[in-house]
């Protein structure tokens, strides 16, 4: 059982029995109020009685009184704990004061879902035990169901809460968090931080006292900060330490934070943000859902223990476990100026070198041949593409490739049919002026009209011809946050009723087109976070496709996200968003740490470049199952040096991919050997050049890329190396 309850002792003991503990206790307070106490997350443990540590300071004579010193499970504002609460709560009164008292619990096997919101699951009950403590605020009458589950061999644990109003009077919920935890000790906090073209940078600050919290009230989670915070040991590395993680199943207005008090203890919280839900009567409201992992193995433990459970228990579908097609996308080919000549030169080339899939991106609708007008108006513009879809798409069927489309169905132009039909539909605030960003605004995803409007106009146009990959784009955020359809006082919970609305679409449309393999998009990676894998199982990673900078955004999403989930093509040289020179070799490598495309004019290239880009596509044939479903390692970080380096581990270690580069070259540089940890030691290994290793040697001393020390072989600045290692 992976969740013990000791009667007597009043503690609910979670682990999974090898990786973690994470233990509950009711306490009683000064004021005949039994609460919930969050004592351990950490390292398992084989029993869960804490009680020599008397950790509960129950004094009303202290200058803080005592609800400054407990840890709380649920932590309400307005009993005088000071630190970040994960709920603010105000019933008819006008306080926002809440007292949560525990009222019982249940233990049950296998994983209840979260109606309407994305989550991981359990194909069976063996797979997961959940816990749900109820607690009730007496004077208002709001009931308040902590669950938690943990999922057992997948070693993570998740939180999410369901609030009831059991009252007469409205509740105002601010903010309710899905998660909280108390550690002792001091942290560095790792975040990933960033902006468009330049995503998930790796950030580790020291020392925690005051708040750090890092948010999103965009809409999205968001190009600036990920929807993820890890709170490590000082000493932690990426193969040692201590890291604890919070990652939010949620693709909206999010916050995360984190404080140590002056005793020592740090409070983590996290949940929706922006979020001001009037509860009424009889109503009850489920949050998200945090997905909370403890790694006493370093970053590398923590974010394989995530690679693994979003691959296989929150990613869904045929594409979960199928390997992902080669695709080409002419975006930066062609951009908005294409004809079906061009595409298919482009296709043909394409089906010539074994790319299996075409994507044709932004500008095949409305009147689109720039970014300001036709958003919401589904329907194919014959000037450019005659008869439609089908022809072409036969055509490039018949050349072997699939066919894929891009839409950005949340969003309409202010130059649109549909916006001439309905201005309200909308994001908007009456009497206020509607900013535009990128010449458009967000549709009022909140509203049923409006999703089914989605459905349908996305729906036909899947209908209309055989296209087997869509692109959902998404390339703004809010601004005059409001519905034409709510009352004024619920008006708060507009951005959590889009995440709503957006998410029946989703499932809606991808349960209606099971075969369609979705990646999502927003400007590049501004929504890449565990909500949208749920319904779509990769993601476009960044707009920034340079094979260097690449190296930084692909290796911090790598901290929370599975390989499997990140898009990685090789674009053009010179590089059009920074204009950087890279061998194809390299934007190979990069590219095939994910899933791998191409993104330019191939109809342009010489035959020797197609020849390479052949061997390239055979190669990323033959380890894609490795990569995609594969162990990935992360060995050197760019944010360190001049160097990059990961590998890859089928689940035996009986095939390895190390993949090496080098940001700049310096000269008569030091010879720079990475060791292969995640290798058998007791096996010998032979590269693709014929050449053996012992997997001792390779552990404990390491490959030497050849571009670096004496005899170096390359002289161009930025390089790479990879071997492909098999156990003899
Ligand atoms: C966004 C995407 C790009 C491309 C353009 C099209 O910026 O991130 O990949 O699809 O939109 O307008």
């Amino acid at each position: 059982m992976a969740i013990i309850y000791d009667a007597q002792k009043e503690t609910f003991h979670l682990t999974d029995g090898t990786h973690f503990s994470f233990i509950l206790k009711t306490a009683l307070e000064l004021d005949g109020i039994k609460t919930l106490i969050n004592t351990y997350w950490g390292p398992a443990l084989g029993d869960a009685d804490l009680s020599h540590l008397n950790e509960d300071n129950k004094s009303a004579a202290s200058f803080d009184g005592f609800a400054n010193h407990n840890s709380y499970a649920y932590p309400a504002r307005g009993r005088g704990d000071f630190r970040p609460v994960a709920l603010t709560a105000t019933g008819a009164d006008g306080a926002r004061c809440a007292v949560l008292a525990y009222q019982g619990h249940a233990i049950l096997p296998g994983k209840p879902g979260i109606p309407g919101l994305p989550a991981v699951y359990v194909e069976n009950e063996a797979e997961a035990d959940t816990l749900s403590i109820r607690m009730l605020d007496g004077l208002t009458g709001l009931e308040v169901t902590l669950r938690y589950t943990v999922m057992n061999d997948l070693h993570a644990l998740t939180s999410s809460v369901i609030f009831e109003n059991q009252g007469n009077h409205p509740i105002l919920l601010e903010n309710p968090a899905s998660a909280c935890a108390t550690l002792r000790g001091a942290y560095d906090m790792l975040h990933l931080h960033g902006g468009w073209a330049k995503e998930r940078a790796v950030e580790r600050v020291p020392s925690l006292h005051g708040i750090r919290e890092i948010s999103s009230s965009r809409g999205a989670s968001g190009h600036h900060h990920n929807p993820f915070m890890a709170l490590l040991s000082p000493d932690a590395t990426e193969q040692h330490g201590d890291c604890y993680a919070m990652n939010f199943v949620y693709s909206g207005s999010f916050r995360l934070q984190a404080e140590e008090n002056e005793f020592g203890y740090t409070r983590f919280v996290g949940g929706m943000n922006e979020c001001f839900w009037k509860l009424m009567p009889a109503e009850a409201l489920h949050t998200p859902e945090m997905v909370m992992v403890y790694s006493d193995k370093g970053l590398n433990g923590m974010s394989q223990i995530y690679h693994q459970l979003y691959r296989t228990r929150l990613c869904r579908g045929i594409w979960r476990d199928t390997p992902r097609p080669i695709l080409v996308n002419n975006w930066e080919g062609t951009y908005f100026n294409f004809t079906p000549e061009k595409l298919l030169a482009i296709a043909e080339k394409a089906a010539n070198i074994g790319i299996e899939l075409f994507v044709l991106d932004d500008g095949w609708f409305g009147k689109r041949n720039q970014d300001n007008c036709s958003l919401g108006d589904w329907v194919v513009n014959e000037s450019k593409l005659p008869g439609g879809l089908a022809p072409l798409v036969n055509k490039m069927n018949a050349l072997g490739l699939k066919f894929g489309l891009w839409f950005e169905p949340e969003m309409i132009s202010p130059d649109s049919d549909l916006y001439r039909a309905h201005p309200d539909w909308c994001l908007h605030v009456p009497g206020r002026y509607r900013n535009e960003q990128r010449h458009q605004l967000i549709l009022d995803m909140s509203r049923t009209d409006v999703q089914d409007y989605v459905i349908s106009a996305v729906s036909n146009v899947l209908n209309s011809a055989n296209i087997e990959y869509v692109k959902w784009d998404m390339n703004r955020n809010y601004s005059e946050v409001g519905s034409a359809l709510l009352s004024p006082d619920h008006q708060g919970e507009v951005h959590h009723r889009y995440m709503l609305g957006l998410y029946r679409v989703l499932e809606t449309i991808t349960a209606r087109f099971p075969h369609i393999l979705f990646e999502s998009c927003s400007g590049g990676g501004g929504r890449f976070d565990p909500g949208m894998l749920h319904y779509m199982p990769q993601t476009w990673t960044s707009d920034d496709s340079d094979a260097v900078e690449r190296l930084f955004i692909q290796y911090g999403t790598s901290m929370a996200y599975p390989v499997s989930s990140m898009g990685a093509h090789v674009s053009a040289v010179p590089n059009h968003q920074v204009g950087r020179v890279t061998t194809l070799e390299m934007r190979g490598h990069v590219a095939m740490s994910g899933n791998f495309g191409y993104e330019l004019d191939l109809s342009s290239l010489g035959d020797e470049e197609l020849a390479m880009m052949k061997d390239q596509v055979a190669f990323v044939k033959e380890i894609r199952a490795l990569t995609q479903q594969g162990r990935f390692t992360r060995l050197v970080s760019p944010f360190e040096g001049r160097f990059a380096a990961w590998q890859f581990s089928s689940e035996d270690q009986s095939e390895i991919l190390v993949c090496l580069f080098r940001r700049y070259a310096a000269a008569n540089s030091p010879m720079q050997f990475v060791k292969i940890p995640d290798i058998d030691e007791k096996r010998w290994y032979v590269d693709q050049d014929g050449r053996e290793y012992h997997g001792s040697v390779l552990k404990h001393v390491g490959v030497r890329p050849v571009f670096e020390g004496p005899g170096a072989k390359r002289m161009e600045d930025a390089a790479s190396v990879i071997f492909h290692l098999k156990a003899k």
